[in-house]
This record gives structure tokens, sequence and C-alpha cells, in this order.
């Protein structure tokens, strides 16, 4: 199954099958009060004097390019969210998994939330996801991490594929025998990982893209090749970008046509089925 949806998740979702997804990941807007928004530069070079100059004395043209924009303000962001939630938690599989990415600003209202809906039973970690990226305030220390929250519809049948997680480097490898130090460590519930690097080949250019690494990781460990992933705020495609890679499916969800565009472009090669929107030719 491998599908991108145009249309707000709450007409999409109980349209979809039962107990289809091993996993469902989520990144829905943070509540920050302002719309998303992210322009890039398109540089080209320059048929006459051009706009700046570059390597070996060639000029060059740079343009503004509009690269999408979603609204990300709500009065009310749990009466917004946990209805889609409690909605989607029929697709997953009795032994799936439930990942939910937010901020600061919106986690803590959410986890009771979730709490209440799922059972604390069915809250596995509090996954922290640490980056050091952007502006320094000097009146407070700076925000550089997202929270996802794991939760399993069965607090004792789940996917953990331990052998499949990544091992990173000890950070005192001289404490350590070298074999271990060779081999490295599995990570904790902190996961290092720097955001999508601007000008990097992952770059979408659509705000709020999150990184593949964090998405490989996350996938690997929590389903196995064959299975759906289930993605119904899915933005720029990253979650089916990672599934794909790692040979599961994937359904994809947006409301935002720019979005489902960008994924569709990014996926053409494994085919997708578009559903409500052409695909880019
Ligand atoms: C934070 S972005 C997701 C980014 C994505 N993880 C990525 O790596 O590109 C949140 C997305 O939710 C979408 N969205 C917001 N409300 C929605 C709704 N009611 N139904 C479907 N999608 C929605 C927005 O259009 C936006 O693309």
């Amino acid at each position: 199954m491998k599908t991108i949806i145009l249309g707000d998740n709450a007409v999409v979702l109980p349209t979809l099958p039962d107990a289809f997804a091993r996993v469902i990941y989520i990144d829905p807007p943070f509540n920050t009060g302002r719309r998303q928004k992210r322009d890039r530069m398109r540089v080209t070079a320059a048929e006459g004097a051009g706009d700046r100059g570059g390597f070996g004395g060639r000029r060059y043209d740079a343009s503004k390019v509009a690269s999408g924009s979603f609204g990300d303000e709500f009065d009310d962001f749990e009466a917004f969210l946990l209805p889609r939630v409690e909605s989607a938690l029929r697709c997953l599989t009795p032994d799936g998994s439930l990942f939910v990415h937010l901020d600061y600003r919106e986690v803590h209202h959410i986890k009771v939330a979730l709490d209440r809906l799922l059972g604390r039973g069915c809250f596995q970690n509090e996954i922290i996801w640490a980056y050091d990226y952007g502006g320094r305030p000097r009146d407070r220390w700076p925000a550089k991490h997202d929270t996802i929250l794991w939760y399993t519809m069965n607090p004792d049948g789940y996917v953990f594929n331990y052998d499949e997680i990544d091992r990173i480097p000890y950070m005192a490898p001289a404490l350590v025998s070298p074999e271990k130090a060779e081999r490295g460590k599995t990570p904790t519930d902190v996961w290092w990982h720097t955001i999508v690097a601007t000008g990097g080949h992952e770059k979408t250019g659509y705000p709020t893209q999150k990184p593949l690494g964090i998405m490989n990781r996350l996938i690997k460990v929590h389903s196995t090749p064959g299975d759906v992933i289930l993605d119904f705020f899915a933005g720029s495609g990253t979650t089916g970008d990672a599934a794909a890679r790692h040979g599961r499916g994937f359904v994809l969800v947006d409301d935002n046509i720019e979005a489902v565009t960008i994924a569709a472009a990014r996926l053409a090669a494994h085919g997708p089925v578009c559903v409500g929107f052409s695909p880019p030719t």
C-alpha cells in the first residue's frame, strides 16, 4: 500500500480500512501561533551581468521561490488533535504503535489527554529529539528539542526490533574496551540529530520538514518490512520516504495541495497512488 491522499484528515481517516497500519506517526502543527512558511533562494547561471558573483568569476541570478505554507494557530489545540487521533486508532494493528511529535508548547497538555484516551499503561517513551541550530535568545535557555510521545495499543505486545537500532559513538570511548568503542552504543530516549540542512540533498523546501534520520530509526525499530505506516499530517512526505527506503508501505494524508505535490514528487519512484489530486508530471 503506497498512497498519498489530499484532504482534511478528519474526513479521510474514517474512510481508511481497519487495522492496516503497524505504526502511526504524526507531526501535526505545533500551535506556534504563526503561519509556517519557508521561501528558498534559487540561483541560476546568469546570461548577462547577474545579481551576484561566484566561483571562477561566474555570475549568477538569484530569485525567491515560495515553497508552501500552512496555518499553525489553534484556540483549542487539544480539541483539534484528540478526535483525529481517536479516529485513527481503528487503523492500527492490535500490536501497533502511535507516535505523536510535538514541541514544548502543547506536548504536556496532549500527553495528559493521550493518557486519558489510551490509558497510562500504554505509554512507552517520551523521545526527545535534540538539535542545535538557529538563534539563541539571551533571556532564557534556547528551546532546541522536540518531543515524540510513543504509545502502544497493547502494553505487553508490540514491535521493538532491538537489533535494528543503529549504534552511536560513546561519549568517553577511553572508558570502555576498544571492542565496545568500535561497536558504539545504542541511543537512549534522547536522540541528537541535526535539522534538515539548508541546501542539503534531503531538503524539499517545505516548512517544518523533519529529518530522514529520525524517521529511519523510528520505522526500522517499530515496524517490519512489508508493514504499512500511516501519517495523517504528512507534509513533504518524510514518513513515506523513510518507509519506502526500508521496504514498508505508507499512507500519507495532508490537506495542503503544496504538501501532497511535494510528497508525490519525492516518492514518484515508488509509484504511489495519489487520491484527490494529480501528481506532478
Ligand atoms: C508540521 S507539518 C508536517 C511536516 C512533515 N513531518 C515533514 O517532514 O514534512 C504539519 C502538516 O499538517 C498538515 N495539516 C494541518 N491540518 C491538517 C488537517 N486537518 N488534515 C490534514 N493535514 C493537515 C499541514 O498542511 C502540514 O503539512
